[in-house]
């Protein structure tokens, strides 16, 4: 298994070298990344290059049986080309991205793209076939720093053609889109702009002002710039290495549709940031990003950045305990990742990221982070065995689709209502269950998940309307919510009854809502409603939870449909989180989805590889926990009495 760091050997006197590369093998480290911000090292002045000291590096490391993931150097340009050509990013006020930082080029830039396949081609030229480079990075998460969308000239030439190519005339453009509205319509696909800074938008603050549907193409078009700025590097490696090739995603990061930037690559990669100075994220919220990166291609994914100390940019987040290091990779471990490299080798004392504390500290002696990586290190090397490849077993798929994401970032429909929260919220319920759901996107729509939730996915397209019939006729259990269904693919509200093409599916429409503020109770102790109430009126459906108060008292609030040999639940309401958890455990157990009782604060993950089952447990909780299930450690190779000490982790075997 694939047990390593990122390191920057640009960062160090070559004198270091050497010994740091020690350090790193007696640590139990076998694989390094290094190079993805090291452009200006290895291109000079334009078109001298200068591959010397990455050969020698490659070379120590080789030497102490250290492989390495080479990264294309592209996330923070040489100083020079920018001096040269204007390839920064314009922001919605025609504002430039300074230089100073990282990430200021834009996908569709001509001469940073030109630049790009440059360095990139050099790269793979030289290392393509190098025995020592395992795999190769491209970039460094796209999108980071608020990079996705870009509002400049070349962006504006560049969304004529994509507008060209999807709709082919202006006229049905204008007819979708509605341009009539506000006398707003195009003459030729030249003539549509982007949708910067606009009168409106001043008055309100953050609302958006453009139309709905323009701005969904925005954000399609920008997600899809940076696919095919991946794709222009992906296929210059091509040419010369037949390694691996991924890029590290960021988690819950939405602005790039990483099902689509995840589909040319080998592997799925990301970075992962428990306790921050931005944020110190629950273990759920964690887990879940895990799932999501699982998902982008439904398959096992390397960790190219774990957190290995405390770490911020200005401040600290906070320190790691003892056991939480050790804990964190077992998270990352259980969910799916078979390869982990940890942020960073050695502490940098200059540049933005002095506080993002690294595996060894600034002045690169080994303490307490090192040796309790370096005892993981060690337990990982007997276990691999059983984690390459392994699966993870459920029987739930809960659906993120990034387009939602971005339509319910265009309009929010309810102050106080996120897509991203709702399917947290769901997503968490389902945790504490015990499902233990992989979150996916519509592809993996199908018979092979018991129950599949959907919430408040809006814009349904034909095809997927006959998936999910397929799914639920079969004898799959799906549930939706409010709303879901509103909206047709082009971002236009549905004029057919709510649920739209979800209707008949649902075997219920909503005859109006309610999203004024103020609590609205719910019967059989399903508590209030906060956000928003569809008041629904069952055609087919079976009435399980009315609201208990308003004027809409004693109607429908929560349904569920017998559709061919499935069910469909419609959920027309935002739920506090013990209601959601009922609901869940109703649903799971009408469905007959497995799950694992755990306690609160921990994980049980069952997964399987090769005809063997095992149970992996994690404690995040600072105090010793009876898990409530005992066997084999595969660990200590002794019996596991049920207590998890804090911080602790477990491995049953569940084949005995
Ligand atoms: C990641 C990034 C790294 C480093 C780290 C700490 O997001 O990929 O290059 O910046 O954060 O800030």
């Amino acid at each position: 298994m694939i047990f390593g760091v990122d390191y920057y050997p640009e960062h160090w006197d070559k004198s270091e070298w050497k010994k740091q590369a020690r350090i790193m093998r007696d640590g139990n480290f076998n694989t390094v990344r290094i190079a993805e911000f090291a452009w200006c090292r290895l291109e000079p002045e334009e078109d001298t290059f200068d591959f010397s000291w990455l050969d020698e590096i490659i070379d120590i490391l080789a030497a102490e049986g250290i492989g390495v993931i080479l990264g294309t150097p592209t996330a923070a340009p040489p100083k020079w080309l920018v001096n040269k050509y204007d390839v920064y990013m314009r922001d919605k006020y025609g504002r430039q991205r300074g230089y100073g930082s990282r990430r200021e080029c834009c996908a569709n830039n001509s001469y940073y793209i030109a630049r790009s396949k440059v360095i990139v081609e050099q790269l793979a030229k030289r290392y393509g076939k190098n025995p020592n480079v395992i795999a190769w990075q491209i970039d460094n998460e796209f999108g980071c720093h608020q990079s996705t969308r870009c509002y400049c000239e070349h962006c504006g030439r560049e969304f004529a053609y994509w507008l060209e190519k999807k709709y082919k005339s202006i006229d049905r453009l204008n007819k979708i889109y509605g341009t009539v509205f506000w006398s707003q319509e195009y003459s030729s696909f030249d003539d549509v702009i982007l949708p910067a800074y606009t009168s409106c938008e001043g008055d309100y603050g953050k609302l958006q002002a453009h139309n709905p549907s323009l701005e969904m193409d925005f954000y399609r078009f920008s997600s899809d710039s940076w696919v095919r700025y991946q794709q222009m590097q992906i296929d210059i490696i091509r040419k010369y290495s037949d390694y691996p090739i991924t890029h590290n995603m960021m988690g819950h990061f939405s602005d790039i549709d990483y099902r689509k930037l995840g589909e040319p690559l080998d592997i799925t990669a990301w970075d992962n940031y428990i306790d921050n100075q931005w944020d110190c994220s629950d273990f759920e919220n964690i887990s879940m990003a895990h799932e999501l990166m699982r998902g982008v291609k439904n398959k096992n994914f390397w960790v190219m950045e774990q957190q290995s100390g405390p770490c911020g940019w200005d401040r600290f987040g906070g320190t790691p305990r003892p056991g939480q290091l050790r804990l964190w990779t077992y998270q990352s471990i259980a969910h799916g990742c078979e390869g982990l490299l940890y942020f960073r080798f050695r502490s940098a004392p200059f540049g933005m990221e002095q506080y993002w504390l690294g595996v060894v500290d600034h002045d690169g002696v080994p303490r307490r982070r090192y040796y309790e990586i370096k005892q993981t290190g060690e337990e990982l090397k007997k276990l691999s065995d059983i984690f390459v490849g392994a699966k993870n077993s459920t029987d739930v798929l809960l659906v993120k689709s990034y387009e939602e994401v971005w339509c319910h970032e265009i309009k929010c429909h309810t102050e106080g209502f996120d897509y991203r929260n709702t399917l947290y919220s769901y997503y968490r319920a389902n945790n504490h269950l015990g499902t233990n759901p992989v979150c996916g996107g519509e592809d993996m729509i199908g018979g092979e998940y018991k129950v599949i939730y959907m919430p408040a996915y809006s814009m349904v397209s034909a095809e997927v309307e006959k998936r999910l019939e397929e799914y639920v006729q079969n004898g799959g259990t799906l549930v939706l919510t409010y709303l879901s269904g509103t909206r047709d693919v082009n971002n236009n509200i549905v004029t057919s009854a709510i649920p739209g093409r979800l209707r008949k599916l649902a075997g219920t429409s909503v005859a109006e809502f309610d999203s004024s503020r103020g609590d609205v109770e719910l019967g059989n102790g399903f508590g209030v409603s906060k956000l928003w109430r569809d008041i629904l009126e069952p055609e087919t459906a079976d009435i399980r939870v009315c609201y208990n108060g308003e004027y809409y008292k004693d109607s429908a609030a929560v349904t569920v449909n017998t559709y061919g040999k499935g069910r469909v639940w419609y959920v027309g309401c935002d739920l506090e989180e013990s209601a959601l958890l009922k609901l869940v455990k109703i649903i799971s157990d009408e469905a007959g989805a497995g799950y694992i009782s755990h306690p609160d604060g921990t994980e049980i993950i069952k997964r399987s590889v090769n005809g063997r089952e095992y149970f992996m447990l994690l404690n995040y909780m600072r105090n010793a926990i009876d898990m409530g299930i005992r066997g084999k450690s595969l660990l200590s190779e002794k019996c596991f009495d049920g207590i998890l000490d804090g911080y602790g982790v477990e491995i049953i075997d569940a084949s005995k």
